[in-house]
């Protein structure tokens, strides 16, 4: 549209539309289209980041899969080793050096098959040498395409790079793929990873709840179950599913949107007890005092200065034992959340894999700064499609578990809730099992030769 690539430089404003080079929301598109449609074949890099999930893997097999079917337009298809910092230092594994079969069990693999990262590259006004860099290493490979998988921080990051690349005259179409457990990201309707851990925290809770049951008559009387989540409570609301009848566990949910009321909650297990022999709680690492202050921190901070949650459990557990007297089993279910693919849901792992298909045929369509959106819809049955969402309004932005999820007394879930979360963890779908255990994919990881100097950042 704009003339030839290699015609440089750039002219500074798009032929097509009038706008300036550097606006994504429309001149970019067009330069993009222009790049796709006058090269010959341009690489793809696709990279994993932040905490993983049952199902990331799963979306970068679409990805992957997806790309394969359109050999005339992607070359190769790199995966960062261990996500963005791959790129820095130029570890692009080639993913064509895997099988077919390898790719596909892929989908049913749980955790990040490449290596993610917690690592955040700075502004570029802050740090200049790790853009240059990216493009440098991208350029020496001829990627044209960027995926890149991860929550909030890494949409701004992607949103970031798609711009700058604008700018430098090396235009790359960046592509936001979703990911996070935590379910925060606005737009989409729900973030792969999450379903697969919602499916989790219900079963675990109405199993672990059938134990206490047991053994309350003379025995444990409260069980706390801590769960993921960072600040917001769809992790620990999906829990509530698992409470379908008046007794059924979590007796109790402890959510970060609702300040940790130490009475009211002491309260409440000594009724519960009274009530049903025992009580199940679920309890948000994310839950909050009301200053604000997380109730238990493991101390530290990662790359993007998020506070490292966890052991809030066995906080709740002893101050329930101290004050009422209560016998008690803990449990974090940490890692073992997040990576049981073993028992995904089904929704989850179809959705993750068409998030990562389709931000494949978006690079291939011309687009950038842009990300697959899950889209739910409208009539009674639930259905799902995938939309678009600027990178711009994914980026940084936290969406929290709404106040009318959360019951009055802000200990359960309404019927609200129970509509949303329901159809996310519905189906199964089961990895091979040899042996009695998962057999999930080993990947070669073959890493391109390099072809610049090493990274020191
Ligand atoms: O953001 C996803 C998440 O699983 C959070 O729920 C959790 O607090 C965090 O990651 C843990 O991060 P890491 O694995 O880096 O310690």
């Amino acid at each position: 549209i704009v003339g030839p690539l290699e015609s440089k430089p750039w002219p500074k404003t798009c032929q097509n539309c009038g706008a300036a080079r550097h606006s994504v929301n429309c001149a970019a598109s067009h330069f993009q289209i222009q790049v796709a449609s006058t090269m010959s074949k341009a690489n793809l890099f696709y990279a994993q980041s932040g905490g993983v999930t049952a199902v990331i893997n799963a979306s970068a097999c679409g990805v992957i899969e997806t790309a394969r079917k359109h050999k005339d337009k992607i070359g190769k298809v790199y995966a960062g080793l261990n996500g963005i910092v791959g790129a820095l230092h130029e570890e692009l594994i080639d993913t064509n050096k895997e099988s077919a079969k390898t790719i596909a069990a892929l989908r049913s693999t749980p955790a990040g098959a490449f290596g993610s990262c917690r690592y955040k590259l700075k502004s570029y006004a802050e740090n200049k040498r790790e853009y240059e860099r990216l493009i440098e290493v991208f350029k020496a490979h001829n990627i044209r395409y960027f995926l890149y998988n991860g929550g909030g921080d890494s949409q701004d990051t992607a949103n970031k790079f798609a711009q700058l690349s604008v700018e430098k005259g090396y235009p790359i179409n960046c592509i936001g793929v979703p990911k996070t457990v935590d379910n925060d990201l606005p737009i989409t309707d729900n973030c792969p990873g999450f379903g697969s851990v919602a499916k989790y925290v219900a079963v675990s809770i109405r199993e672990a709840g059938l134990d206490v049951a047991s053994m309350c008559a003379s025995s444990t009387k409260v069980f706390v179950m801590e769960v993921m989540g960072r600040h917001a409570g769809w992790i620990a609301g999906a829990a509530g599913l698992a409470a379908e009848q008046d007794g059924d566990a979590p007796h109790i949910i402890l959510f970060p949107e609702i300040a940790f009321n130490r009475e009211k909650f002491l309260k409440k297990v000594k009724s519960c007890v009274k009530k049903h022999g025992y009580c199940a709680i679920v309890v948000s690492e994310g839950v909050q005092n009301p200053d604000g202050s997380f109730l238990a921190e493991a101390g530290g901070k990662d790359a993007f200065g998020h506070a490292q949650l966890g052991g809030v459990a066995p906080f709740i557990a002893e101050m329930v034992k101290e004050e009422l007297g209560y016998k008690y089993h803990w449990a974090v279910a940490d890692y073992l959340q997040r990576a049981a693919r073993h028992i995904a849901s089904r929704t989850d792992v179809e959705q993750a894999y068409a998030v990562g298909a389709a931000a494949v045929e978006f690079a291939l369509a011309g687009k950038t700064a842009v990300m697959p959106a899950i889209i739910r819809g409208k009539g009674k049955k639930y259905s799902w499609k995938i939309g678009e969402a600027k990178l711009a309004d994914v980026a940084n932005v936290e969406k929290m578990l709404p106040r009318s999820y959360i019951s009055r007394d802000g200990f359960s879930i309404t019927e609200e809730a129970r509509q949303y979360f329901a159809p996310l963890v519905q189906g199964e779908d089961y990895p091979e099992y040899k042996n009695g255990l998962p057999q999930y994919a080993r990947l070669k990881k073959v890493l391109e030769k390099k072809k610049l100097k090493a990274w020191r950042g």
